[in-house]
């Protein structure tokens, strides 16, 4: 019986087999010019897809079954789609699915002009094979090398050179011996030495699904045949095991699992394992799931364990097998590809979300950026849309990772902006840097505490933010006379001031300015731990580096205050005339001209310098502080 006949007729049994299949993901890249929706629109018509309608329908029966294979695949399959949109992106990536006796399939159909690259990158991320759909009558071409440049970034290592439209050159040898051997030479270049080339004509139906009659001189599969006999899952048993944890499943006060979804390798109850980042060992007790306790499991499925010691595990970190943990570090050389209309800005803090875990990251201004056409490297000060470059990443705490090319789970990251909450970039972890390894943090046995005894007063952050000309160092300078007369211990950081030293080497982009400000947290933050109040008075334009300040030092420690200068009282003022040179056109990138000021949403302080004097503001500053 065909598998629609099953459907339609028995579904109980068609899911009982249709469970037992294996599942293949695979990447269509190439332009509707290629014959790209032709030919996935023939696969699914010869193959007698399962149609959207059937597949709810499969939903609502698996559920009733209770069996988990019909579940699960759905599940993947709509999932895929809605983090993306919970991420409040638009992805054009169509994920359709269907299936042949042997195998299910679920293609990620993505455009493949090249101002979607963030589109391929998306859909090719959970890839297990790629299809490079090339036009007999054009040959390779700009945009093959591109898709086969990023197959090979994201790690797909089975590749079919489809060479369509095989009718439109007579379904000539010659021809496709030419393109094959031009593919050849590129595809060593960028590391694709396994790939299967098949000659076809999606809209005849040659080599498709069926052996063309019209290409006896080929004598390899036709392509689905190929996709249904592609290894998959062997390869990722084979490998050392790994499973983030997504949950601790707790129950009651007797039962406590740890629930995560197996990434690579095989567990058995007995097993050593090892806990990471924090290097804990226990073993395995058992191996619950939702039916009876497992024997083992492997690579692709959600299991949960409960382990024989009570130790410390918490959701985000990685269960390895004792024997063969993954490294911890929390800096890395990486390879990011960049999705957001804002560019990266090095230095500003992302949520980097890997495996399970989500962490703060600060990207280094990037080593160079790759022209996708041609595969140069260029120099980069930053990446835009679609941009793919390698950085260096520094984390706010160590995580277990695998490179990304033993393990796409735990070497493969998003990055989120912590405003917006849109996923802006990619990447691939390449390996930890060493010198992050080497470097260890020394104990001092006089610590902040016993500092703040000796100076009589706790350490404080007070961060003066505003336009240029806003007022914020005549207030600082005033606030600081006034400590200062009570015998406390302060000190002033001026934005002018710090950049004639320290910060002598930045200017005014937005990346200098995002690094001029990372700077300056960090040494408010030493002064912070040496117990002295210090003022910080800096335009510090953006958001996301003053809460990266605000989180470098101890909740309670950070007071921002927001010197509220309307930009046409700034300007009216005019104190440096550096407003006039901007509006000339003399100064450029000037805030609040041609260079953006983000206002604090909710400050700690507001003065409106409108309303009050420099005096009367320094003693509402102080007061503040002294009820807080
Ligand atoms: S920030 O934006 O990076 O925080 P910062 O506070 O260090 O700026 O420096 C601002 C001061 O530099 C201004 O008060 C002004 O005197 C001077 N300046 C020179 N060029 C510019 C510019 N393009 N934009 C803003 N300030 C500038």
């Amino acid at each position: 019986m065909s598998t629609s006949d099953l459907i339609a007729e028995d579904i109980e049994a068609y899911l009982l087999h249709h469970q037992h299949k294996s599942l293949l993901r695979f990447l269509t890249c190439g332009s509707v010019d290629d014959g790209k929706s032709t030919l996935i629109g023939r696969m699914l018509y010869d193959s007698k897809m399962i149609f959207e309608d059937q597949l709810a329908a499969l939903e609502v029966y698996s559920r009733k079954v209770g069996t988990q294979g019909g579940d699960i695949d759905f599940a993947l399959l709509v999932d895929g789609l809605s983090a993306e949109r919970e991420q409040g992106i638009t992805i054009d990536v169509a994920y359709r699915f269907f299936s042949t006796d042997k195998r299910k399939f679920i293609v990620a159909d993505t455009p493949g002009h090249e101002q979607y690259t963030r589109n391929m990158v998306t859909g090719a991320s959970t890839a297990d094979a790629a299809i490079i759909l090339i036009d007999a009558r054009k040959g390779v071409l700009t945009q093959t090398r591109r898709h086969s440049y990023l197959v090979s970034l994201l790690g797909i290592r089975h590749v079919v050179l489809a060479i369509n439209k095989m009718d439109l050159v007579d379904y000539r040898q010659d021809r496709f011996d030419e393109i094959l051997a031009d593919y050849r030479a590129f595809a060593a270049q960028i590391g694709i030495t396994d790939f299967t080339a098949i000659p076809m004509s999606a809209l005849k139906g040659e080599n498709v699904t069926e052996p063309s009659s019209k290409m006896a001189w080929y004598a390899g599969a036709p392509l689905l045949r190929w996709l249904e006999d592609a290894p998959v899952e062997d390869d990722l048993q084979a490998r050392p095991f790994r499973m983030p944890v997504q949950w601790v499943n707790r129950p009651d006060l007797d039962f406590r699992g740890f629930s995560g979804l197996v990434s690579s390798g095989v567990i058995r109850p007995g097993d050593s394992i090892k806990a990471l980042p924090s290097g804990r060992e226990s073993t395995v007790a058992r191996i619950v799931t939702l039916g009876a306790d497992l024997p083992e499991a492997v690579a692709g499925q959600s299991i949960t364990l409960t382990l024989n010691d009570e130790i410390d595990i918490s959701r985000g970190d990685v269960i390895a097998l004792a024997g063969q943990p993954p490294e911890v570090a929390d800096q890395f050389e990486s390879t990011i590809v960049w999705f957001d209309d804002e560019a990266l800005l090095p230095g500003r803090p992302y949520l980097m979300k890997l495996g399970a875990r989500t962490v703060t990251a600060q990207v280094a201004e990037p080593k160079y950026k790759v022209n996708v056409n041609t595969l140069e490297k260029l120099a980069a000060t930053r990446l835009e849309l679609n941009e793919i470059g390698v950085c260096n990443l520094s984390l706010s705490a160590p995580i277990a990772f695998d490179p990304y090319v033993a393990n796409k789970d735990l070497g493969g990251f998003i990055l989120i902006d912590r405003l917006s909450n849109r996923t802006v970039g990619a990447g691939m972890l390449h390996f930890a840097l060493r010198r992050s390894q080497n470097i260890h943090w020394q104990a001092m046995d006089v610590d902040k505490a016993a500092r703040a005894a000796s100076m009589g007063h706790k350490g404080r952050v007070i961060w003066f933010t505003g336009l240029s000309g806003s007022g914020k160092s005549t207030i600082a300078n005033l606030l600081e006379k006034r400590l200062h007369a009570e015998g406390r211990h302060t000190y002033v950081l001026d934005g002018d001031n710090v950049r004639h030293g320290l910060n002598r080497d930045l200017g005014f982009t937005d990346v200098d300015r995002v690094e001029n400000i990372r700077r300056v947290a960090e040494v408010s933050r030493l002064m912070v731990d040496a117990g002295l109040i210090v003022m910080v008075s800096f335009i510090s334009p953006f958001r996301a580096e003053r809460q990266l300040a605000r989180e470098r030092v101890e909740a309670g420690e950070f007071v921002e205050v927001f010197i509220d200068t309307p930009l046409a009282e700034a300007e009216r003022r005019d104190v440096k005339g550096l407003y006039a040179k901007a509006r000339a056109g003399d100064l450029k990138n000037f805030t609040g001209i041609d260079s953006p000021y983000e206002a604090p949403e909710s400050p700690e302080i507001r003065i409106d310098t409108t309303a009050m004097t420099p005096e009367q503001a320094a003693e509402a500053i102080y007061v503040w502080l002294n009820n807080n």
